[in-house]
């Protein structure tokens, strides 16, 4: 069986979005819109596996929306909307909350990290999670997701989900005239080398919106004297940058921040030492600065002019949500027919 090549991604809303999340994720959604059809979802119903405030949570999923929209998605191309303006993503996860075994849930590392030593006491919803993953992208038959490392596990587990819906009913599939499978095996999309930002203050760890320093990460959000501003006050070591990529072993801080610039410039580390080798970080940081601001400053004005404009970003989540709606109800019609629910 065939399927339609498609392109499913979601980001949570739950907090500042950063550099971290534009150049691992959404830079990379943008291209895909010329040679797929394409759905970017904000997955609303995703945050609240962990308390958000309901003001808060408004917000965030409209400023993901206008990443989107301000890094350059097309919303009349690709469709954009918000994850609970589609009840069928929660109907179909229920589906394959009955498919998916617990031991599978139990064993996923974000779940693990998350959960810590309270695992008796989060939320029924946090280890369902990847359940409701696998119904984003399966409602809608998506071929390619494109994701990061850290999301890896939970495709594959998207991917064992629907072998084994497919497994389960196939009497019922081919009873119908369904195929032989009724859920493709999606495959992860993994763009290049994958860069991790880290922290600006501490090199071994991730960017985060977790950490309770802004001054670790570039929100953008961030106007170009702020985004300037941490950048020049980046953690290094005193040392100037090396003269070979080899170099920056053992040097997190230096690694991550020739790292951002050979990112935001589409280039490898290894051209920016040819270019930087050898320099001290007071010519380093400023040319890193300039870039920056020079890709995100732009980016970070749209948003801040959009996310004010509620009207519009709501029309847009509303559209994205009516066609998403067709795409995933079609699908529904199939599966409340496998599974034996009458209608
Ligand atoms: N779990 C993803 C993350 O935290 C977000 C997400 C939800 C997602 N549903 C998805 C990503 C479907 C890709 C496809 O980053």
């Amino acid at each position: 069986m065939t399927f339609t090549p498609r392109v499913f991604s979601g980001i949570q809303p739950s907090g500042d979005l950063h550099l971290g999340n534009y150049l691992g994720a959404i830079r990379r959604f943008v291209p895909l819109q010329d040679t797929h059809d394409c759905i970017y979802c904000v997955v609303d119903m995703h945050a609240i596996t962990v308390w958000q405030d309901p003001d808060d949570l408004r917000r965030a999923t409209r400023e993901v929306a206008t990443a989107y929209i301000a890094a350059g998605i097309d919303p009349k191309k690709a469709i954009v909307f918000n994850q609970s303006q589609v009840m069928q993503h929660a109907e179909l996860a229920w589906v394959f909350n009955c498919v998916a075994r617990i031991g599978w849930m139990n064993r996923m590392t974000q779940f693990k990290d998350k959960a810590g030593k309270n695992s008796e006491n989060v939320s029924l919803g946090l280890l369902a999670y990847p359940s409701l993953m696998a119904a984003d992208i399966l409602v809608y038959k998506a071929t390619h997701v494109p994701v990061g490392d850290d999301q890896k596990q939970h495709l594959e587990l998207t991917r064992d989900i629907a072998a084994k819906f497919n497994n389960d009913y196939a009497k019922s599939i081919a009873d119908r005239g369904l195929g032989e499978d009724f859920f493709p095996i999606t495959e992860p999309l993994i763009a290049g080398p994958a860069t991790r930002i880290m922290s600006l203050r501490d090199g071994t760890k991730k960017m985060s919106k977790s950490d309770p320093s802004d001054q670790s990460r570039i929100s953008l959000l961030d106007d170009a004297d702020a985004i300037a501003r941490k950048i020049k006050k980046a953690t290094t070591d005193p040392a100037p940058l090396p003269e070979t990529v080899e170099g920056l072993l053992g040097r997190p801080e230096a690694d991550n921040l020739v790292g951002i610039y050979a990112a935001l410039s589409d280039t490898s580390k290894a051209q920016v030492i040819a270019e930087f080798g050898g320099k001290g970080w007071g010519i380093f940081k400023p040319a890193l600065a300039e870039r920056a601001v020079a890709q995100l400053g732009p980016m970070g004005d749209e948003m801040r002019r959009l996310i004010e404009d509620t009207t519009t970003i709501d029309a847009i989540l509303h559209d994205g949500a009516e066609r998403a709606r067709a795409i995933a109800e079609a699908t529904m019609v199939d599966v409340r027919s496998i599974v034996g629910f009458i209608r």
